[in-house]
């Protein structure tokens, strides 16, 4: 019997369950959507009554959640209640990859994933559809299943049962309202006709029936890791080239334009940057290369631990590049970083390659500037794991250690007295910068890194800076 859904929990408010649910309450005002979680700073910053100290920046989240919030849309740490009372549970907890023990390094820490389970299994009431929502590693609807199994041989006269789904999310931060209004595709892997019945009644309200696709339950869960892997791949391939760019005179810009246009290429995901970031696409393919040696598939393991090796040893490269344009030393240079989070429109910093780069030119001796729209000092300091500055002022430098150091700056006017610029991350506002004043305040010769191709390379050249920029063998200043 295909069961309609009135109530929905989510376990897990972070960056997929949070806007996920805002969608799909907006979407099914009838249906009612409780978001838990267990971090209660997390939960009161979802119902902070300024919708701008929302946890999560997104375009076009807070305006979603104005509507729906404390109207069929409500986010508390009331875990119990909420699973007592649902038809449909899905969870969406965090899958990182693991520290330790068997698999370190590579494989998911489950261990949130099996206490969600493990509670859904203790709470719910009567029949409930539980649906992974998060990146889960092939095969693991088994183990969920296997913990509810138990539960429901437990329960006296049959009060509990279950129906696992696997219905994986593929929006992007950045985009992820618009990627959840719009998706390419809704993935629903599972073999119980009737849940998976269920489940697509509610995507049906606002996508169409075509892009919904069935499959079974494992192809589901290999299909997200292998969609995550296939644009790692692309990001890894492209910077690859780029630097083949600088040294044989050709430009990136023009190489991506002209392969994109081939129809079995496709012209996305073909901009070089400073390397992959975020919390999925590493962890994924790292999944992926371990089920792959798990299962004594050497070579593809190798093949698949290379994207990252690459996306590795890109990040250096441009952290390496700056050293040597600054003749070799960073010792107390003054270096403006332009973006921390892994991409613009969000204010995710999990594994941003601004991390690894700003650590890197901290170790050469650099004092930076780090500026950014959305991510917070205190979110900078926890991934650098070195506190911010106050020792050395912004127009003079009197550090003088060999380790450099750090200053947050939400402003973009902090040029004075510094020797380059680096930009990371590409937002919006980095394409406006005026660097005719930009240049009258910092030191001669000064350079401009452009790693995300943003600035316009006459204005800049136009105000007497040296310019580097990624994959560009025609224009780069020697
Ligand atoms: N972030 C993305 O862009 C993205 C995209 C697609 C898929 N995913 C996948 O979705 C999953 C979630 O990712 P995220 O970025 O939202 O993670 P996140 O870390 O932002 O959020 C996870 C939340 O789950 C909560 N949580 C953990 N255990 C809990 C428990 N037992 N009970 C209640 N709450 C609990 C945490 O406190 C946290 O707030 C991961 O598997 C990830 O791979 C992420």
């Amino acid at each position: 019997m295909v069961i309609s859904i009135k109530k929905i929990c989510c376990i897990g408010a972070g960056y997929v369950g949070g806007p996920t649910m805002a969608v799909m309450s907006f979407k099914c005002p009838e249906v009612l959507i409780n978001v838990v979680d267990v971090n209660q700073e997390r939960i009161d910053a979802w119902n902070s009554e300024d919708l701008s100290k929302l946890p999560i920046y997104e375009p076009g989240l807070k305006e979603i959640v104005g509507k729906t919030r404390d109207k069929n849309l409500f986010f508390s740490t009331r875990i119990k209640e909420s699973i007592e009372n649902a038809d449909m549970i899905f969870i969406s907890v965090n899958t990182p990859t693991k520290k330790k023990g068997l698999g370190a390094g590579k494989a998911s820490d489950l261990k949130w994933v099996e206490t969600s389970a493990r509670e859904v299994a203790k709470f719910s009431k009567g029949h409930t559809i539980v649906v992974e929502k998060s990146t889960l590693p092939v095969r693991t609807a088994e183990v969920i299943q296997k913990i509810l199994k138990s539960a429901e041989k437990e329960s006296k006269k049959q009060i509990k049962s279950f129906s696992v789904l696997s219905n994986p999310e593929f929006l992007a931060e950045g985009t992820a309202i618009n990627d959840l209004l719009n998706p390419d595709r809704v993935l629903i892997g599972g073999d119980n006709k009737e849940a998976m019945s269920s489940l697509s009644q509610i995507y049906k309200k606002w996508v169409s029936e075509n892009k919904i696709l069935f499959t079974n339950i494992w192809s589901s869960e290999l299909a997200k890791l292998t969609s995550n892997a296939f644009l790692a791949q692309r990001i890894s391939s492209i910077n690859s080239i780029s630097s083949i760019c600088e040294v044989t005179g050709a430009d990136i810009r023009e190489v991506s334009r002209s392969i994109g246009k081939d129809t079995r290429i496709g012209s996305k995901f073909l901009d070089s940057g400073p390397g992959f970031g975020g919390s999925c696409f590493k962890k994924d393919i790292l999944n992926l290369v371990y089920l792959a040696e798990y299962f004594g598939l050497k070579d593809v393991a190798k093949f698949w631990e290379s994207v990252v090796e690459m996306n590795n040893w890109h990040q250096k490269r441009i952290a390496e590049k700056v050293v040597q344009k600054l003749f070799g030393t960073l010792a107390n240079k003054k270096i403006i970083i332009l973006g921390f989070s892994f991409k613009a429109n969000t204010n995710d910093t999990r594994e941003s390659a601004a991390i690894n780069i700003c650590k890197d030119l901290i170790n050469e001796g650099a004092n930076l500037i780090i500026h950014d729209p959305k991510v917070s000092p205190t979110q900078i300091e926890n991934d650098l794991r070195i506190k911010q500055s106050n020792s050395f002022e912004l127009n003079e430098i009197t550090y003088k250690k060999d380790q450099g150091n750090w200053q947050f700056s939400r402003n973009l006017d902090k040029f004075d007295n510094a020797h380059a610029v680096l930009i990371l991350t590409e937002w919006e506002d980095f394409k406006n910068i005026n660097w005719i004043d930009a240049a009258r305040k910092m030191v001669s010769p000064a350079w401009v890194f452009d790693s995300r191709s943003i600035v316009n390379p006459i204005k800049v050249k136009e105000a007497g800076l040296n310019l580097w920029r990624l994959g560009d063998g025609i224009q780069n200043d020697n």
